[in-house]
């Protein structure tokens, strides 16, 4: 087993930097390279690390590009025998796409038995207190336990698997949860509890979502996109009705997310236009808008549901069918 931790930098507040060390709001992400923001721990001088800048965005702006390269790199430094695992530093606002995005697309036939971690932080690196270098600090202790596997994400001192883990807070340092499922572990004065497995079975999961596509399907599919699928996401609400789904239609959709009230229910007049959508060939899969708990089928049902995925990792597994779809036309996901 390899003892090289590779730490991709992709930006963030991590990386932030603001003029003045009490503005935790009016910062600028993505600013610091990833071996300033390794130098402030000194913790991590006896580990072997290798530095890679693979982005330095906001996580607002992550693209399909930048995730294309990202998991490009992530096989590249996973098929190392020196490499241990893989810690990613990430913008909080998408991190949970980007983990859902890499678990589908790098476990388990790229990813093996070895871990990628995704770490971030709320406040910019100039803070007055900030979080981003334990946070890093906690993502290598992650990444180097005998045993780490899977796509996982740590910050504030709390594992969430790639599957469950959700921002819900906008300010808080602990700004994520995984929901009902829990925690993965923690890491309590640099020793990580666990409380569950490893997310190995993750990929059955995202497999669930993505209908039995081996990841390395789904990785060569992603690799040579020149064009992504459009998949956009909408809402129901009260007096919701189908004017965007026309719109989208218009616009040449290829899948939609509807994030259903309650249970995923979605408006008669919001459901007319997703059937037609569907009818035309746009793949529909229907989401809760509610943060916690998962879409239960009912014998009404008459759009899929998205098989306990939010509606923005809904969003990722259409993406993902519809590539895979369009790479190889005899694979029907
Ligand atoms: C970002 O997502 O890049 C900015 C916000 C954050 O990292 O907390």
């Amino acid at each position: 087993m390899g003892q090289t931790i590779v730490v991709l930098g992709t930006g963030g507040t991590i990386a932030g930097t603001a003029s003045r060390g009490d503005d935790t709001v009016g910062y600028t992400a993505g600013q610091v390279g990833i071996e300033d923001l390794l130098a402030t721990v000194p913790a991590l001088k006896n580990t072997h690390l290798v530095a890679e800048q693979v982005a330095q965005i906001d996580s607002k702006d992550m693209s399909f590009a930048a995730w294309q390269h990202l998991a490009a790199r992530c096989a590249y430094w996973l098929a190392q025998s020196d490499v241990q695992g893989i810690v990613i530093t990430h913008g909080t606002d998408t991190l949970e796409e980007t983990a859902y995005f890499l678990q589908a697309v790098l476990a388990p036939d790229l990813i093996g038995s070895k871990p990628v971690v995704l770490t971030c932080a709320m406040r910019p690196a100039t803070a007055l207190a900030p979080d981003g270098p334990q946070n890093l600090l906690d993502a290598v202790l992650v990444a180097r336990h005998p045993g780490a596997r899977g796509v996982v994400a740590v910050c504030a001192g709390v594992v969430h698997s790639a599957l469950d883990v959700q921002k819900t807070h906008t300010w808080r340092l602990d700004a994520f949860t995984s929901g009902d499922a829990g925690p993965l572990g923690v890491v309590e004065a640099g020793n990580l509890r666990l409380m569950r497995n490893w997310p190995v079975a993750l990929v059955d999961i995202a497999q669930a979502a993505i209908e039995n596509v081996a990841s390395s399907t789904l990785f060569n599919a992603v690799q040579r996109a020149k064009q992504w699928p459009r998949v956009h996401i909408v809402f129901n609400h009260v007096g919701a009705d189908g004017s965007l789904v026309h719109a989208l239609l218009a616009h040449g959709v290829n899948g939609i997310v509807v994030a259903g009230t309650g249970n995923g229910t979605v408006s008669n007049d919001l459901q007319n236009a997703l059937l037609q959508a569907q009818e035309a060939g746009v793949r529909v899969l229907r989401a809760t808008r509610c943060a916690n708990g998962r879409v239960l089928p009912t014998a009404n049902d008459v759009l899929p549901d998205s098989q306990g995925l939010s509606p923005v990792k809904a969003r990722v597994a259409l993406l993902l069918q519809l590539l895979v779809r369009r790479d190889n036309p005899t694979i029907n996901p």
